[in-house]
């Protein structure tokens, strides 16, 4: 289904071999397959034949995702797990036996800063960030830490919470320049609006908790890239750390990519109007929308990016201030996800990043007033009444 537009393919391209032909593909809900003698296990383990095994390994629900995923981003291979933690964590491991430092964008997902902290530095595996804003310090310490060696970087554009847009197709070629594998965190904008694979990324990983199953019901996560490294990955990573996503997920994952393209869109008329409205307020100090000429990213997102997203920050004078607009929200509800039908907002000062200080926060981009808002998918004038109603109440 190489050929076919982004729509077909995500309605189409996760379908599998069924034998009664059914319209939706079955949910294999199953931890394990059957064989009818000794011989056909060999033929599945060697290869010769097409079978399942265990469901740790793969199951056709979830191959059946992996597949369109892949399909989606422009990369030969899928891999899919418990959760995008599941799937970060998988690729940083996979990374780290080159035993080479690992190099970062500084403005990424407060989990992946974590993993790094909590589980690749008490390993013995360093870590080092770099700022790939496009506004920041240019691409110089990241080719200083690449003539250093590294064993993988990794970044994620637009970046969680702060929305800073990374120059994708730069950074991508610098890294092949040095042989240096680069993931992308492709889960803001979704494989509706940005393709990392396409621009020369390595790998994409998306947490399809998101955009991807698009429903706020479920945990999953996929990577996809080439066949080679997302079969080494599949083969070793992926069912020893056993973050495995169940078919169940995977089933609704699938029903969630199929409208993944309109979805988007109508994320994207939402955010982009609510986002003017913002900046057209006294109360708002800045608006960060990669869709506004003010976004200094602007221009690059649109190189890159096919729409702007359903993602924006804003950022209000302080904490208190944040505090008192969010609880004036009457529709939109404060809670820590995004990509769901139903708008969220949350306060990174007091919510996802807590556990660092005013300093830290700041460094990461992340001012005391900021609040992000994963704009849903209910009525536009709907969300601009309770916008301003809540920006009345400051
Ligand atoms: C950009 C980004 N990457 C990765 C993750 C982790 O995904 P999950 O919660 O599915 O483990 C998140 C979760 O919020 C995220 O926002």
């Amino acid at each position: 289904m190489e050929n076919e537009g982004f729509e077909t393919m995500a309605i189409h391209g996760g379908e599998g071999e069924d034998p009664y032909r059914a319209l939706t593909p079955p949910l294999y809900m199953t931890s394990t397959f059957t064989f009818p003698d000794i011989e056909e296990v060999g033929r599945v383990l060697s290869g010769e034949r097409t079978g399942y095994v265990y469901s740790r390994a793969s199951n056709p629900t979830v191959a059946n995702l992996e597949k369109v995923v892949a399909h989606l981003e422009g990369g030969e291979s899928g891999a899919a797990f418990a959760s995008g933690m599941g799937a970060i964590a998988a690729i940083l491991l996979h990374f780290a036996k080159s035993r080479r430092p690992l190099v970062f964008s500084r403005h990424i997902y407060t989990g992946t800063r974590h993993f790094i902290s909590e589980m690749l530095e008490p390993l013995g595996i360093p870590a080092r960030f770099v700022d790939l804003r496009v506004d920041g310090e240019g691409l110089s310490g990241l080719r200083s830490r690449l003539e250093e060696g590294a064993g993988g970087v990794f970044c994620e554009s637009p970046s969680n919470p702060s929305l800073d847009i990374v120059d994708l197709a730069a950074v991508s070629a610098l890294c092949r320049e040095y042989g240096v594998p680069l993931a992308v965190d492709n889960t803001f904008p979704s494989p509706a609006l940005q393709n990392p694979l396409r621009l020369g990324a390595t790998i994409v990983v998306h947490s399809a908790t998101k955009y991807l199953g698009g429903h706020g019901d479920l945990l999953g996560g996929v990577a996809a890239g080439s066949r080679e490294v997302i079969g080494k990955i599949a083969a070793v990573e992926s069912p020893l750390l056993g973050a495995t996503l169940s078919p169940m997920n995977a089933w609704l994952i699938l029903r969630g990519v199929k409208t993944l393209s309109l979805r988007m869109e109508a994320h994207t008329r939402r955010a982009g109007a609510l986002a003017s409205l913002f900046a057209s307020s006294p109360h708002v100090r800045e608006v960060r929308y990669p869709g506004l000429s003010s976004h200094p990213g602007y221009e690059t997102a649109r190189r890159q990016m096919s729409g702007a997203g359903g993602m924006l920050s804003v950022v209000f004078e302080g904490k208190e201030e944040a505090g008192r607009f969010m609880n004036a929200l009457r529709i939109v509800r404060i809670g820590v996800s995004l990509g769901d039908p139903a708008s969220l907002v949350e306060h990174p000062a007091r919510m996802s990043h807590r556990g660092y200080s005013r300093e830290e926060r700041e460094r990461m981009g992340v001012p005391e007033g900021l609040v992000r808002f994963s704009v849903g998918l209910e009525s536009l004038p709907d969300l601009q009444i309770d916008v301003e109603e809540a920006l009345r109440a400051l």
